[in-house]
């Protein structure tokens, strides 16, 4: 089925439509990769007009359509120990400051979690990090608003060339190796996956978690953000937050220039005070 082009009028509509649904700023420099990303969604729905595209999502009243779209046009690129500084500067201070929190949780958040590599790394390297000393309650909360890569995440099975980054020692202990049809294929041992709770959360949505975290990684998710929702992000995600608690941003993000209440630690590391 061949796609029509998408008019400048359709593009303005769907950029406003994308941005008010999830705070993702779809500006002119954008216009294929909308075109490219929505039109296999509506090739697979069997529609070639955006303009009847744009209709069908908002004649739709169970707000599914809205949902798949989001899907298509959402950025999901992450891998396992992506940015490990971040692990590193835990060990280094944090670590020390929860031997002292044996009776307490210890609550973490992959906010933007995409397909669940950023949380299971996370669970990996907390097993193996955290001594004996410290709480056995250790949750991770991971968050996306892509059905799509929450339901990857949830499975937990990745093929070989997604697993590469991983070290053979963690391979071994915290996947099972497929065999038969599943050959290639690794999934996660249940004891990391226990650690982790995927639920579906729109950043730009009010949160309701009911607790606070002790780290917040919301990293590579702002970069897609206008400086009007990343500022109203990064203050819902502090009000998140414990005192003394920690946000991690991605390396190519920094809060410079947006107004928030967090102390600058070093390049993409916030705390709370
Ligand atoms: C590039 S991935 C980053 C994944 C991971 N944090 C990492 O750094 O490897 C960005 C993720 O943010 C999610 N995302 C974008 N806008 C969002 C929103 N408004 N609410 C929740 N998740 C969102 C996307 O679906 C995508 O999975």
């Amino acid at each position: 089925m061949v796609i029509q082009d998408i008019s400048d009028n359709s593009f303005r509509r769907f950029s406003k439509l994308i941005h008010e649904s999830c705070g993702i700023n779809l500006h002119d420099g954008k216009k294929e990769l909308m075109r490219a990303r929505l039109g296999k969604r509506m090739r697979e729905i069997g529609c070639n007009s955006f303009n009847d595209y744009f209709h069908i999502i908002k004649d739709d009243q169970t707000g599914e359509e809205l949902v798949k779209m989001l899907d298509a046009v959402s950025t999901n690129m992450t891998s396992f120990f992506r940015e490990e500084e971040h692990f590193q500067f835990m060990k280094k201070n944090l670590f020390p400051l929860y031997e002292k929190k044996k009776s307490e949780g210890l609550r973490f958040w992959s906010a933007g979690c995409s397909s669940g590599e950023e949380p299971y790394s996370l669970a990996m390297w907390l097993r193996d990090n955290l001594s004996e000393n410290v709480s056995k309650d250790i949750k991770i909360i991971a968050t996306d608003i892509s059905t799509k890569v929450l339901s990857l995440a949830a499975r937990g099975v990745y093929p070989a060339k997604t697993v590469q980054k991983i070290p053979a020692y963690q391979l071994r202990k915290y996947f099972q190796c497929g065999v038969n049809s599943q050959k290639g294929f690794y999934r996660v041992k249940k004891e990391i996956k226990d650690l982790v709770e995927f639920r579906r959360q729109n950043l730009t949505a009010p949160f309701n978690f009911g607790f606070c975290f002790d780290v917040i990684f919301c990293r590579n998710v702002m970069i897609y953000f206008n400086q009007e929702s990343r500022e109203a992000l990064i203050k819902r995600a502090t009000h998140c937050l414990r005192d003394g608690g920690y946000l991690m941003v991605g390396h190519a993000e920094s809060l410079n220039g947006t107004k928030h209440r967090l102390k600058y630690i070093q390049p993409s590391v916030y705390r709370k005070e």
